[in-house]
């Protein structure tokens, strides 16, 4: 028989009318990962708003997966939405469906092929313009590097340039602010405080800009180019011929920007932080690297082959994933034994499923070979759900992890990093657990390094 709502056990240490969300703020991190000891199902107050945290892999296929139907997004979104408008990642029901199989071919195979050359040519651009010695803040030169990757597969044409500018100047600022917004009340939002004036200020620049690279397009007539901005301007509903208005093909651009830059960012900077900590997953990465790609630029073919890469990458992502995915129930619904009424805001964190240790033996070892077949064969495929699962599994993973392939293979193949002494980087909590500051200076590949 299934329990009342009321009877979900609630975290510890919650305090009249902030509840949680002092432990939330001060350390998310380790609280979301505490959660698993107090159950599957964990009331926790943010503020006096109760989020109901679902802490196994069951409940959270259950929630992505299975009970899916009864689930939209939750007030994260909201938040969010006054700045991606109702793209992809913010969008439900009817209106997410007809965009999802608009936007789909724009990640195809056949596309990520064409991206894979600007991911290599950006890639070789970054690794010439170092010296032996130079000092780098990695996250940072990650940083811009998604992010002239993401901008360059959108805006291919001249037109498109002024957008390439702005998404460089305007994005991090906003991205800097993003969780702060949305994680504090909406009241707030108007006070004319530096961080608030900056976020408005770069957020309404870069969709200003972009809308002018729109209508400037449309224009020109330049809608046939192999860019993300063509694909979306070209698209037709199957049933309905319908194309994607202005405003909607901006909001999927600007939501892609958000998806798709600090995510991969985070994911190179941890693995070269990684690699650089442990010489013998180098030195393997290294002759992988010297035996299918040689001295010529990484292509797509090779992605598939860099088994080695795939694997660092994927206990990347296990180790600094996702930090909290939120939805809201539309109908009743049973979950873990519990009766959730419709209305009310369920989460998850992938970061700590990925380190429960019921899931993974050691958690919180950096450990590759985890990832060799034989001892993958072993982990359930609900207890690795890096890009989430169901109909709102991210629609830009395979983009991603070719990103960050041709991105790796290309750096190592030239350039040892090492770690700046002094400071050890540590996980800071936004979208993902992303790393505070990670200072590297960078060395010639010496052919000692060669096997
Ligand atoms: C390591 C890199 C990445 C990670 C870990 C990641 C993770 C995720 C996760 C977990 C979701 C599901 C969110 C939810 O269930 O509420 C998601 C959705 C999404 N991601 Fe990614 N992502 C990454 C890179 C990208 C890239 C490169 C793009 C685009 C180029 C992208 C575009 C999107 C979009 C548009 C959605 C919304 C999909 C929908 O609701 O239908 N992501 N991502």
């Amino acid at each position: 028989m299934s329990l009342p709502l009321k009877a979900v056990p609630r975290a510890p240490g919650g305090i009249p009318l902030l509840g949680h969300a002092v432990k939330l703020g001060r350390r998310p991190l380790q609280f979301l990962r505490s959660l698993s000891e107090v159950g599957d199902l964990v009331r926790v107050d943010l503020g006096t708003m109760p989020l109901y945290v679902v802490t196994s892999a069951e409940l959270v296929r259950d929630v992505t997966v299975t009970q899916a139907r009864a689930f939209e997004k939750g007030r994260l979104y909201d938040r969010v939405r006054p700045l991606v408008g109702n793209g992809l990642a913010t969008a439900g029901g009817d209106v997410h469906r007809r965009h999802r199989r608009l936007i789909q071919p724009m990640f195809h195979q056949t596309r990520i092929a064409d991206y894979a050359q600007i991911m290599s040519d950006r890639a070789v651009a970054l690794a010439e313009s170092w010296t032996p010695g130079r000092r780098i803040a990695v996250e940072q030169v990650m940083g811009e590097l998604a992010i002239d990757i993401l901008a360059e597969t959108m805006f291919s044409t001249d037109i498109g340039r002024p957008a390439v500018g702005a998404v460089r100047r305007d994005l991090p600022v906003i991205l800097k602010n993003m969780l702060l917004r949305a994680a504090s009340p909406k009241l707030l939002d108007r006070l004319p405080i530096p961080p608030n004036r900056a976020f408005d200020a770069a957020a309404q620049s870069m969709r200003q800009v972009i809308d002018d690279v729109i209508a400037g397009t449309r224009r020109s007539g330049q809608t046939d180019q192999a860019d993300l901005l063509s694909v979306l301007l070209a698209a037709r509903d199957a049933d309905t011929g319908e194309a994607l208005t202005d405003e909607e093909v901006r909001d999927e651009l600007v939501t892609i920007l958000f998806a798709g830059t600090e995510t991969t960012a985070s994911t190179l900077s941890w693995a070269l932080h990684e690699i650089a900590r442990h010489p013998e997953v180098e030195k393997q990465l290294v002759a992988e690297v010297d035996e299918i790609v040689g001295s010529r630029p990484v292509t797509i073919e090779d992605v598939p082959r860099l088994t080695g890469i795939r694997r660092v990458l994927d206990e990347v992502i296990r180790l600094h994933g996702v930090t909290l995915l939120m939805r809201r129930t539309t109908e009743e619904v049973e979950l873990g034994g519990f009766t959730i009424p419709a209305g009310k805001e369920v989460g998850f964190s992938l970061y700590a499923l990925h380190r429960d240790p019921a899931l993974y033996a050691d958690p919180d070892r950096f450990d590759p070979d985890r990832w060799l077949p034989e001892r993958r064969a072993h982990i359930p495929r609900e207890a690795f759900v890096p890009f989430g699962s169901g109909n709102r599994r991210c629609i830009g993973d395979a983009f991603a992890w070719t990103e960050a392939t041709i991105v790796l293979a290309t750096l190592l193949a030239r350039w040892q990093l090492r770690p700046v002494p002094g400071h050890t980087p540590r996980e800071a909590a936004s979208a993902m657990a992303h790393p505070d500051h990670v200072p590297m200076e960078v060395a010639p590949r010496a052919p000692a390094d060669r096997p």
